[in-house]
Formats: C-alpha cells, sequence, structure tokens
C-alpha cells in the first residue's frame, strides 16, 4: 500500500479528451522541473533530497534532538512560514493529539511549544508563563536569518536562556537552522558558537520540511525521522518514474488545472482527523505561495471535518459555486474506539453498538463525498494507509512534486514569493527603519 490519488469523484466533471490534452501539458511541466530547465530552477534541491541528503548533517540532528530530550523540559521552535509549519504538521500528524498535556512519562520526549510566528505580546508573554520553572531549549529557523517575527521572538527567548543559564550555558541550549555561510543567524551562530544546521541554498522554505528546518524538531518529539526519509524517497521513485495514468502526482497536477479552467478556482483540502489540521496548514503554504501570483492560481483552503461541516459545511454545499475539495483520507485510524450499548436507548445510538469510531467517522466522510459531488463540487481522495512516518513522507513528496509540475503547468514560476515583500515593506516603512523614508512618507500621507 501507499498513499494514492482517487479522482473517480471528479470524473464526471470532465471528459477523456480533456484528460488527455491535460496530460500533455502536465508531462511537459514534469519535463521542465526534472531537467531544471524553468523558471526557479535553482530552488530544486528538494527534489533529490530523500536520496540526496548531508548524512552527517542527518547524525548531528538526531544527536542534538537527544541531547535536547535529556535535558529540556520544553523545546521551543522558533520560525514561521516554511520555517514553521512543516515541523507542525509532522509532530501533529504522528504524536499524541494531545502532546503537551500527556505526562512526561508518558510522552518521554519534551513539550513543543512554536513561537515567532506572530508578533502578538499576549501569546508570546503566555508563553513565558508556561516556562516557569522548566528547562528549556530553543531552535531558531530562519533561512534569511532576518525575518521579523522569528527575531523578535528570539531576542526575547535567547535573554531567557542567557538569563536563566548563564551565557556560554545558553549558547549550548541554543541550536540555530539557518543559511550555511550568510546572515545574521549565521554570524551570531559563528560568534556564540551556537550549533547549526542548514537550510541548503536550493530549498526555499516551504519544500523545506525534509531538511534541518523539520527534521530537528521532529527528531525531538521523538518521531523516527529515518522511516520519514525512506517514505519521501519512495514517493520521489514513484513521482518521477511512474507513467502518467499511474502517476498519483501528475494526476493530481493535471486533474486541479483541468478544474480550474472550468472555473473551480478554489481548492479544499479536507481532513476527518483534527491531527491533520497543519497538515492542510502546510498544504496551504506550499500551493497559495507557489501558484497564486501573476494574477493566477487556485485560492488554497483547508476545512477540519467533521467539525466544519456545522460551519463551513453549509457554503461548501449550498453556496457560490467555485470549489473542488481534496479530501486527505487517513485509511486507517491509529486507535479503535467501540461505541457502547445502552440498556435504554435514549439518545438513540444503539444501532451503533459494537462499532467501531472510525466505522462512522468513514460513513461521515463517504456520506459527505457524496453529497459535495451532488452540490456540484468535484471531489478528489488523497489516501494514506496509516499515520505514521513513512506514508508522512510520501505525502510530503507526493504534495511537493504535483506542486512544482502544477505551477508550471499553470505557467508561473512556482519557486518564488515576490508577493510577501509587499507588507514587509510597509511594515518596516511604518515602523521607522533606516533606508524606507521616502516610503514610510508615502504611506503616511494616505
Ligand atoms: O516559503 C517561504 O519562503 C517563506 O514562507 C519563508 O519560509 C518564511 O518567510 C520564513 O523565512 P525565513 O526562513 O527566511 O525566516
Amino acid at each position: 500500500s501507499k498513499v494514492s490519488f482517487d479522482y473517480s469523484k471528479a470524473k464526471s466533471f470532465f471528459s477523456d479528451d480533456e484528460l488527455k490534452a491535460m496530460e500533455a501539458k502536465v508531462l511537459a511541466a514534469k519535463d521542465t522541473l526534472v531537467n531544471k530547465t524553468g523558471e526557479g530552477n535553482d530552488f530544486l534541491g528538494w527534489i533529490d533530497l530523500p536520496v540526496d541528503y548531508d548524512k552527517e548533517e542527518f547524525a548531528r540532528i538526531k544527536a542534538a534532538a537527544k541531547k535536547i530530550q535529556s535535558d529540556s523540559d520544553v523545546l521551543l521552535v522558533i520560525g514561521i512560514g516554511g520555517s514553521y509549519l512543516g515541523a507542525r504538521a509532522a509532530i501533529d500528524f504522528l504524536r499524541h493529539s494531545f502532546y503537551n498535556n500527556i505526562s512526561k512519562e508518558d510522552r518521554k520526549t519534551p513539550e513543543i511549544y512554536y513561537v515567532g510566528n506572530s508578533i502578538s505580546s499576549t501569546y508570546l508573554q503566555d508563553l513565558i508563563d508556561v516556562l516557569k520553572g522548566k528547562d528549556f531549549s530553543v531552535n531558531i529557523i530562519s533561512k534569511s536569518g532576518t525575518t521579523t517575527e522569528p527575531a523578535i521572538a528570539f531576542r526575547i527567548f535567547k535573554k531567557m536562556l542567557e538569563d536563566k543559564y548563564g551565557e556560554a550555558e545558553a549558547a549550548k541550549r541554543i541550536y540555530a537552522t539557518t543559511d550555511k555561510a550568510k546572515g545574521a543567524l549565521k554570524n551570531l551562530s559563528n560568534e556564540k558558537g551556537y550549533e547549526s544546521f542548514v537550510v541548503p541554498d536550493d530549498v526555499g522554505g516551504r519544500f523545506s520540511v525534509l531538511t534541518a528546518v523539520g527534521l530537528l524538531p521532529i527528531a525531538v518529539s521523538g518521531a523516527d525521522i529515518d522511516k520519514l526519509m525512506e517514505g519521501a524517497a519512495s514517493g520521489r521513485e514513484l513521482a518521477l518514474n511512474n507513467a502518467f495514468a499511474e502517476n498519483d502526482a501528475l494526476l493530481y497536477a493535471a486533474v486541479r488545472n483541468i478544474l480550474l479552467g472550468k472555473g473551480k478556482s478554489v481548492e479544499i483540502t479536507a481532513n476527518y482527523e483534527p491531527s491533520l489540521h497543519y497538515f492542510g496548514e502546510w498544504w496551504k503554504q506550499l500551493y497559495g505561495e507557489s501558484e497564486g501570483k501573476d494574477g493566477k492560481g487556485i485560492f488554497p483552503a483547508a476545512v477540519d471535518l467533521t467539525t466544519d461541516l456545522h460551519s463551513m459545511g453549509q457554503f461548501i454545499q449550498d453556496g457560490t459555486r467555485l470549489m473542488f475539495e481534496t479530501v486527505v483520507n487517513v485509511e486507517k485510524s491509529k486507535h479503535t474506539v467501540v461505541i457502547g450499548e445502552e440498556e435504554v436507548d435514549l439518545d438513540g445510538l444503539n444501532y451503533l453498538a459494537g462499532k467501531d469510531m472510525d466505522f462512522v467517522n468513514k460513513c461521515a466522510m463517504n456520506g459527505t463525498v457524496l453529497a459535495h459531488v451532488d452540490g456540484d463540487v468535484p471531489n478528489l481522495l488523497v489516501n494514506v494507509p496509516e499515520q505514521n512516518e513513512f506514508y508522512l513522507g510520501q505525502l510530503f513528496y507526493f504534495y511537493e512534486f504535483a506542486c512544482g509540475v502544477s505551477g508550471y503547468t499553470l505557467g508561473v514560476n512556482p519557486f518564488n514569493q515576490p508577493g510577501v515583500e509587499s507588507y514587509k515593506k510597509n511594515m518596516f516603512a511604518l515602523l521607522g527603519k533606516p533606508g524606507f523614508e521616502e516610503l514610510r512618507a508615502q504611506l503616511l500621507n494616505k
């Protein structure tokens, strides 16, 4: 078994000829990607990463994770965007739903908190409260080393570490994941002697989950990063070598572009497992930042089901018809919970007695897929056999490869993000950052 793509519930929305026509475009886009002849081709390091990564660094990641596990009650992961979402998605996907809340004896690994992904002083101060009396370490993750959100958080927690442990010991509790040679964070690491890990030049933030960016926090959580890489390597084989008709990543890229051509300009990724919420966030960044440019792209949205069937479900079933839906379906749930029988059937649930809750969840899913298709929402399925490291590796690779192919099929450079600079410039101008005086004057005039 493997992560697989099923578009049978979308077939009624397009013809075989349309798929054939799209096949040619997608295969051309795949060639552009793997032959590295397209725009953004200096950011394709992720394609071979699962089979061609720095083994020495990989061993250092594991050793650092062990040290953090042995000397810290808490790991703070400081990063934003591509330097944040992959680790969080993976840890939520793989570890306990209440990871930070179960007892340390059961968890055996440090609590993990994420910060530097907003500029909220309330969140930051509340996190400081959590750290009271706890030993902690920090993994600051920033490719550029200059991103405002993580830089502010790092300043604060670096000082807390130095006040608590002294400068020398604090330096041993700070792990910096950044550019191999340049940037403010690299310079600081060199000066202070922080252990540092590399975000490769040719891997952009949103494609970096299988580098130290994701791997160190994931390893600290106790998940098996060897298995994760194995899964990604197998996903790579499937994506690179399977013919179009059996190639899940290429088919997904093809079908979503056909649907876009029919006015389906929103893709909703849905899950039926709360532990996939951040997987949806990771996916939104990957596709939103890669495709949303030059006035083009499919708007990526995500819902958690059945939760959101009681909120967004109305719109999906019945509102403006502009979306298709992709369900990430975990085929075998981690646990079995059997519904009991009650003597007096007051809640009317005895017809489910003896049934596994997951059976109910799957019926909800299948019923919803059919209802949404009836409501003119094409439904795609990405089947994940189980929530483990191997299949998560396959899943990450499936989505990354499909994203590169889909972006080229759409006619954009999937590997840049010029749009994220606009807010930064305005923010710097309003903050009075040196060098932004002219823009500041312009903005204040507005
Ligand atoms: O995908 C991207 O490039 C962005 O989301 C970045 O990952 C994000 O802005 C963080 O950048 P950095 O790692 O330089 O702090």
